[in-house]
């Protein structure tokens, strides 16, 4: 048994993050992680992974769209399936052993196996028992299971299963048009195989700017992937390794169905906390099942914290890092805190979609009076020169003040390019402040000036 300040339980980027800010802080602590590896969803079967998938099929899609245009001639560059894998799993190595390097630099002690808070100040892991003076609950979240379906890593898949395919199916169904469907079923179509996403609502990417969803919805049917808008799927049945995968039109009720070789379902993620001992503790939960906490990470039971996805708020690797941090600064006594004002929000699809702050959705019920800027990539040199001029950036400004109150993009970079608003909305500036702002020539941040511009007298390339 060992005593501790801190026992972070679950190490996503969530508890890692905590754990390496609390040991900065002075704090003795310990981080507990039941997977076999650091890192969580994120690194292992998440973001990481999949932005190595994302990269291998996008460079494919290159070669065999725009190679020729450039005059990169050569034979037709073909998938080995096993070595895509070999190399997303190099990353995920990469990525592990780097938190498992910084957790022995930073002395937090990395303790193997699945925690359960037994007592106040107690976590027992595996068994055996550890006294920690606070306990912070990073334990994430899985996928949401949906009625009728049967996830069987064959033939039904989730993204875990989607990001260790042996081969590319013919076909694939993708059960929501979020993020998890729209970036897999992009790999996978970029591949050769056949997607069709069957969406719930009527439009993709729900709480996405109504703007961008259409631009995206466009974009993405551009580049073969079909779309079932309005389609509540009922079930999927299997034989012989064919998925029928059923569903209602919700307009008119009407019933149909899609046949594939492989149905990934991506409707959605559920906070994880099996085995944790919340009831017994008296931890108390939403409806939805998320550990219920205040404005600085405090459940109802002293002592006990948590942050990321097992809390309210969008699942996002970013947030529960922020969280982490800020619950490391609120126990060393310092002041925690996060903005949840400016979380921006990434799709990693081709072109790449990012958002931060309000949409115009949000300020017209919040009945405020606002400017939109806006300008194309096809006014971009930069983005011409590398096929990438379809997407705009939107940046909305107070009508009055000028303050930047959100920004909706999508194009090349979009999950970089966000971040200059991100900064300027952390310092409360104004569009005219980024406008002022002299951006390097040629770059696609241009863009995001020009939109800037374009919140006053006018865009100068548009
Ligand atoms: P999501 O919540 O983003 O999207 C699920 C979609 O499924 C919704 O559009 C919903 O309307 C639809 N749906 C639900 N039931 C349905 C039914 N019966 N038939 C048809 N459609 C149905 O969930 P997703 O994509 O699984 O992602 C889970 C979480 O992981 C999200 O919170 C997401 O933000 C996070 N994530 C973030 C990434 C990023 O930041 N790039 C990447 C991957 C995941």
């Amino acid at each position: 048994m060992a005593e501790y300040d801190v026992i972070i339980i679950g190490g996503g980027p969530g508890g890692y993050v905590c754990a390496i800010r609390c040991a900065q802080l002075g704090l003795k602590t310990a981080c507990v992680e039941g997977r076999g590896a650091l890192g969580g969803t994120c690194l292992n079967v998440g973001c990481i992974p999949s932005k190595a998938l994302l990269h291998a099929s996008h460079s494919y899609h290159e070669a065999h769209t725009n190679f020729e245009k450039m005059g990169l001639m050569g034979g037709a560059v073909s998938v080995d399936m096993p070595k895509m894998m070999e190399y997303k799993q190099s990353v995920i190595d990469a990525n592990v052993n780097g938190i498992e390097f910084l957790f022995k630099k930073n002395k937090v002690d990395y303790l193997r196996g699945w925690g359960k808070i037994t007592a106040k100040g107690e976590v027992s892991v595996d068994g055996e028992v550890h006294k920690a003076k606070n306990i912070v609950i990073a334990t994430g979240s899985e996928v949401a299971p949906l009625k009728g379906v049967e996830v069987d890593q064959e033939t039904v898949i989730d993204s875990t299963g989607a990001l260790a395919l042996s081969e590319v199916p013919k076909r694939m169904v993708v059960i929501g048009a979020g993020v998890i469907g729209l970036e897999m079923g992009s790999v996978y179509a970029r591949l050769g195989a056949e997607v069709t996403v069957v969406e719930y609502l009527d439009h993709i990417t729900p709480g996405m700017d109504g703007e961008l969803q259409k631009t995206l919805l466009r974009s993405l049917k551009k580049q073969g992937i079909k779309f079932v808008l309005g389609a509540a799927v009922s079930g999927v049945e299997v034989k012989k390794g064919v998925a029928k995968v059923n569903y209602t039109l919700r307009k008119n009720g009407s019933e149909a169905s899609l046949e594939a070789e492989k149905v990934l379902l991506a409707t959605g993620r559920k906070p994880f906390t099996d085995g944790l001992g919340l009831e017994e503790m008296g931890i108390a939960t939403t409806k939805r099942g998320q550990v219920e906490t205040d404005g600085v990470w405090r459940t109802n039971v002293e002592g006990i914290y948590a942050i990321g996805d097992v809390i309210e708020g969008p699942m996002l690797a970013h947030k529960a890092e922020e969280e982490g941090i800020a619950v490391a600064e609120s126990i060393a006594g310092q002041a925690g805190h996060v903005n949840y004002e400016v979380i921006p929000g990434v799709i990693y699809t081709t072109p790449e979609v990012a958002s931060v702050g309000k949409t115009e959705a949000d300020l017209k019920d919040e009945g405020r009076a606002y400017k939109v800027g806006k300008f194309s990539f096809m006014g971009n040199g930069r983005a011409k020169a590398v096929f990438g001029s379809e997407g705009f950036v939107k940046i909305l400004a107070d009508k009055e003040t000028d303050r930047i109150l959100g920004c909706h993009l999508m194009g090349p970079m979009a999950g970089e390019l966000i971040h200059e608003i991100c900064v300027a909305m952390e310092f409360g500036a104004s569009a005219e402040d980024i406008a002022r702002t002299c951006h390097a020539h040629p770059t696609f941040s241009e863009a995001v000036r020009e939109a800037a511009l374009a919140c006053g007298d006018g865009a100068i390339h548009a």
